[in-house]
């Protein structure tokens, strides 16, 4: 019994992990783009130099032991304290070479990669932090191509993407690891970051600095479009959100437009405008729910509108007093905003 019980979690270790492996991709191992690639390299220079020195470091170490107990008794004459002066000489000669190796290496990296951004980006997207989800928005000359979505990003596959940083309260970063660096988001200030991918697919950001209890719930996966799928999407995006086509998505629109969550929420095409929470003009075509804590889907549409609090506790969204046949009607609608 006990051993196929440790079977049986040995089994959802293995299981949780190769889940892990196969939700987006998210590692700076894998570089995605010109960015992280070149901080790729900078990472394996640094590898490479530090390991060697901690080879040498413990060989030095266990050869100075062996001999050590050997010589135990012999006393240190003028000619062996000379060669330990010499060895500490060069010791720190060859450190102070190193690390000013180093040094370079991560200015040259740096130079390269403030060369990349001199370039007219192809998108430009103002990505606002807030505890704790994030805000986009996507710019264009055109007033009615101005797009506001949330928690997700969608960027075109090969050309340099702009993000303009921005915080509404506490200091947030992004890390999307396979793209760039990290880089904060702070009250008042705007920072930029660039985002190009080389290849289609999606990637996993994630809120990198510390903003509260719910810190660890601030994912934000970025897909990469080809560029004809990145303008239908964008085209799905602009439009407002669909008539409910049923008597009962008519009821979840009603019972949405008749509480509270009109006064935080947006759905583009109804009096809905509140912007305290994210748009959900179209909800239903996001990956996730509440920032990557839930997969979307209607079950856990229902959970998260009958209490967030229970599943992102501290959340600002709050219960909103529904009946269960309300509140499913809501979710199913939500749902079909695709
Ligand atoms: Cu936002 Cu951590």
């Amino acid at each position: 019994m006990t051993s196929r019980r440790a079977f049986t979690g040995g089994a959802a270790v293995s299981a949780a992990f190769a889940a892990a492996c196969a939700s987006p991709f998210q590692s700076a191992l894998h570089p995605a783009g010109p960015h992280a690639d070149r901080i790729h390299s900078l990472f394996i220079v640094f590898t490479i130099v530090v390991s060697l020195v901690w080879v040498a470091v413990i060989g030095m170490l266990v050869y100075a032991v062996l001999r050590g107990r050997r010589r135990e008794e012999a006393a240190l004459d003028a000619h062996s304290r000379r060669r330990a002066r010499n060895v500490v000489a060069g010791a720190v000669g060859a450190t102070v070479l190193i690390l000013i190796g180093l040094l370079v290496t991560d200015l040259i990296a740096g130079r390269d990669l403030a060369a990349m951004t001199d370039q007219e980006p192809a998108v430009t997207i103002e990505l606002i932090g807030n505890q704790w989800w994030w805000e986009a928005r996507y710019e264009h000359v055109d007033a009615d191509r101005r797009l506001t979505t949330a928690n997700e990003l969608h960027i075109p596959v090969g050309v340099p993407v702009l993000v303009k940083l921005k915080s509404h309260d506490v200091i947030h970063s992004l890390w999307v690891p396979n793209l760039n660096g990290k880089q904060d988001l702070i009250p008042g200030y705007t920072n930029v970051m660039w985002l190009q991918a080389d290849s289609v697919g999606e990637y996993r950001g994630q809120c990198a600095e510390y903003c509260g209890h719910q810190h660890a719930h601030m994912a934000l996966p970025v897909i990469v479009h080809s560029a004809s799928d990145y303008a239908a999407w964008m085209q799905a995006q602009l439009r407002p959100a669909a008539e409910p086509a049923t008597e009962d998505l008519r009821r979840g629109r009603d019972v949405f437009l008749s509480s509270a969550c009109l006064m935080c929420h947006t759905i583009r095409g109804t009096p809905a405008g509140g912007r305290t929470g994210p748009d959900l003009t179209h909800i239903g075509s996001r990956r996730t729910l509440a920032a990557g804590t839930l997969p979307n889907n209607l079950q856990n549409l229902a959970r998260w509108i009958a209490n967030p609090q229970h599943i992102k506790p501290g959340v600002r969204m709050p219960v909103v007093p529904l009946s269960a046949g309300d509140r499913d009607a809501v979710a199913r609608y939500l749902e079909s905003l695709r």
